[in-house]
């Protein structure tokens, strides 16, 4: 029955990951997949969220029923609060618990292809490779196009391109997916102006903007900071934009295998947030029934007290802190040894991740010769970079680009 399955690629941030398991050099290190790890390489569990799990786990009531139809009423309030604080006051929206990013996008997705129907979806030129899989598995016949985004000469958005791009060939009705700070896979973001410049082709070319937020509190170590674009297009026309926000708690509470995470569909009115929650309800009986909700509780436990907020913002600095140090690191070691190329981005970049520029061919080399694993598109993660192991990579890099 099965024989006629093509063959298929694996997705390359798992399948570096994996090759890099089954690696067995003392050295190796893998620079390939967004999880923060702490000085010693192990996934670091937040003080925060140790202390919300005692708090869940000495509470008798605990119990593991389903959760409401959307989503833990707790999580669900929360999100919103940290994406949007008061931007939506008189705003009608559909909020719904989601698995983590990947659920919230293709949840946004299944929605706008049965609803939007739009002929085009468009993506950074590069993003998470995961967004094309989303829309092409939610539906294979929406178009996929790419706005320009990274200059990889300069290292730097390539905003005229991104514009004139949009504007010359985006159509009313079709989607944009945004990434609200953080960027993944390149580390840079748009400055202000150029938000304001991007939500006004959005409202001038008729486009529906989906803001994918993973990295909140990463960016710049501060919440509000990280959300302003989101809430730029909250306020923007009087609050008359419709948009939605694809959120992740994965990074920002280290929750990655709970899958907690939220979608919000900013509407026009009551009676369209209404139809969209609806909707939403209706596709996640058919795929999940019920959100998880153990992580879910682990987040709103940790938002709605002050203590132990006040312990998740410095969590958030002790995060962003140690990625600043690595970069400052990276940069030293590969400048200290004259290593061919511009590095300072790795300075200026901002997220965990930062393009090295490598070629296919060299990322192939590092790997195979060094055992070192970046992404085959040169994306590096700088959260897998430590104290112990910056040297090793920037010697590495060093070989492969010199000899
Ligand atoms: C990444 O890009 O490495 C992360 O977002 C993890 C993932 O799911 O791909």
């Amino acid at each position: 029955w099965f024989d006629e399955i093509p063959s298929i690629a694996t997705d390359s941030t798992l399948a570096a990951m994996e090759a890099c398991k089954a690696d067995t050099h003392e050295k190796k290190v893998d620079l390939s997949p967004g999880i923060y790890h702490d000085d010693n390489s192990s996934t670091w569990v937040l003080p925060s969220v140790k202390k919300a799990r005692e708090v869940l786990l000495a509470d008798k009531s605990l119990n593991h029923n389903l959760q409401p139809q959307n989503g833990h009423p707790g999580l669900v309030s929360v999100a919103r609060e940290l994406t949007f604080s008061d931007t939506l006051d008189g705003r009608s929206i559909a909020s719904m618990q989601a698995i983590s990013g990947t659920g919230a996008n293709h949840l946004v997705a299944r929605f706008l292809s049965d609803v939007l129907q739009p002929k085009t979806v468009w993506f950074s030129n590069p993003t998470w490779e995961n967004h094309r899989e989303i829309w092409r598995h939610v539906n294979p016949a929406i178009n996929q196009r790419n706005y320009p985004y990274y200059d990889d000469r300069t290292s730097t958005i390539d905003s005229q391109g991104m514009l004139s791009t949009l504007r010359g060939h985006a159509s009313r009705g079709d989607v944009i997916i945004l990434q609200a700070c953080a960027h993944n896979p390149t580390g840079v973001d748009p400055s202000r102006e150029l938000w304001e410049a991007i939500a006004a082709v959005c409202e001038e070319k008729g486009l529906f903007p989906v803001f994918d937020s993973a990295y909140q509190g990463f960016a710049t170590g501060n919440i509000d900071n990280d959300a302003w674009a989101i809430r730029h297009f909250a306020t923007r026309s009087n609050g008359t934009m419709e948009f939605a926000v694809a959120q992740s708690f994965s990074k920002n509470f280290g929750l990655y295998g709970e899958r907690v995470g939220a979608l919000h569909i900013v509407t026009r009115s009551n009676e369209s947030a209404a139809k969209a929650e609806a909707k939403l309800k209706k596709i996640q009986r058919a795929e999940i029934t019920s959100t998880p909700s153990f992580g879910a509780k682990i987040v709103a436990t940790i938002v709605q007290n002050p203590a132990l907020r006040e312990q998740w913002q410095q969590d958030l600095q002790t995060m962003s802190g140690r990625l600043q140090d690595m970069r400052k690191r990276l940069y030293d070691e590969l400048t200290k040894r004259n290593t061919p190329g511009n590095w300072s981005h790795l300075l200026t970049d901002i997220g965990m991740f930062s393009m090295t520029g490598l070629s296919p061919k060299r990322v192939a080399v590092l790997r195979n010769n060094f055992h070192v694993y970046l992404l085959p598109t040169s994306r590096l993660a700088v959260p897998c970079l430590t104290t112990g192991n910056v040297e090793y990579v920037a010697e590495s890099i060093h070989q492969v680009l010199t000899v």
